[in-house]
C-alpha cells in the first residue's frame, strides 16, 4: 500500500516530491507574491517565511491532506506547490511562482497529480475551486481532464468577501 505523503511523481519536466524543511525559502519567495496568493482562498497575505515552515511542519497531518512541491528536473529549482485534499474550500489546489508561469508546468503537474489520485490512491473524484475571473487555471484544469460543473458562492473575508466559484472535478468513472 502506498504512502502518499511518500510518493514522488515524476513527468517529463517536473518532480512532484514531498515537501522538505529547506523548502521553505524557496517556497516563500514565491507564494509572498499577491498574484500568487490573490488566487487562491488559502495561501496568507502578507505571506512570512514562518507560514511556509510552518505549511512544511505540518504537511503529515491528515487534516491537511497530501502536499507536495514541484521542482524541474533540470535544475531541482522549485516551481510551485499541489496539495490534494484539507483545503478547506475544495480538494485540490495549486500556485505556481510568477516568474514560471505560461510554460504549461501548472498542466503538467495537475495532470500528473490527479492520474496519480484516481488511478494509485483509487479517489473516487478529485474537486477543485476556482475563482470565475481566474481563467488560466480553469484552462490548466480543462487540459487535465476535469469537467465543469456549477458555479456556486463562498463568502472568503481575506479575499474580498463574496466570491463566485467554479467549480471542477475529475472522477474515477470518468477513465477511457
Ligand atoms: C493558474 C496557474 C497555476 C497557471 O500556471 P501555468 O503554469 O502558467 O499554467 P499552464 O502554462 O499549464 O497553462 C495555462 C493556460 O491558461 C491560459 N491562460 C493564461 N492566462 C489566461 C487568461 N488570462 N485567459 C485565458 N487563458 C489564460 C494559457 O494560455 C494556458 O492555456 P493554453 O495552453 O491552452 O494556451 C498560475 O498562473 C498560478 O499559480 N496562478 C496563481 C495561483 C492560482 O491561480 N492557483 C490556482 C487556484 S484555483
Amino acid at each position: 500500500m502506498i504512502n502518499p505523503h511518500e510518493a514522488v511523481i515524476e513527468t517529463q519536466r517536473l518532480r512532484v516530491r514531498p515537501p522538505q524543511s529547506n523548502d521553505a525559502q524557496a517556497m516563500f519567495a514565491m507564494a509572498a507574491d499577491w498574484e500568487v496568493a490573490k488566487q487562491t482562498a488559502s495561501v496568507p497575505h502578507p505571506y512570512e517565511l514562518t507560514h511556509a515552515q510552518e505549511w512544511i511542519g505540518r504537511v503529515r497531518d491528515p487534516a491537511n491532506g497530501v502536499r507536495w512541491v514541484v521542482e524541474r528536473r533540470s535544475d531541482e529549482m522549485l516551481v510551485g506547490v499541489i496539495s490534494i485534499g484539507g483545503t478547506g474550500i475544495d480538494d485540490f489546489g495549486y500556485w505556481f511562482g510568477r516568474a514560471h508561469w505560461g510554460q504549461g508546468y501548472a498542466t503538467e503537474a495537475a495532470t500528473a497529480v490527479a492520474d496519480f489520485a484516481i488511478d494509485t490512491l483509487e479517489v473516487s473524484e478529485v474537486k477543485a475551486g476556482v475563482f470565475i475571473e481566474n481563467l488560466a487555471s480553469a484552462r490548466v484544469l480543462e487540459k487535465a481532464g476535469f469537467t465543469e460543473g456549477e458555479t456556486f458562492e463562498r463568502t472568503l473575508d481575506h479575499r474580498g468577501g463574496l466570491r463566485q466559484i467554479r467549480r471542477f472535478s475529475r472522477a474515477q468513472k470518468d477513465k477511457t
